[in-house]
């Protein structure tokens, strides 16, 4: 499913991103580091809140 249709970004490719970078706070590194960049920024909190709970999911298995 997309979550990001400006930029392409589904929800695997965020969650991915997050096992790759881990932890990211601002919504732009967040962006930055999926090699993309808030556009219209309507996803912008449903794409960092899947990013972040990626990124604990991530955190509590270590
Ligand atoms: S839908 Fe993600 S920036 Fe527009």
């Amino acid at each position: 499913m997309y979550v990001c249709i400006c930029n392409a970004l589904s929800e695997r490719k965020i969650r991915q991103s997050a096992n790759q970078n881990g932890p990211l706070r601002a919504v732009g590194e967040i962006f930055r580091a999926l090699g993309a960049e808030p556009e219209c920024g309507k996803c912008a909190a449903h794409a960092v809140a899947i990013y972040h709970e990626e990124a604990a999911r991530q955190t509590a298995c270590a």
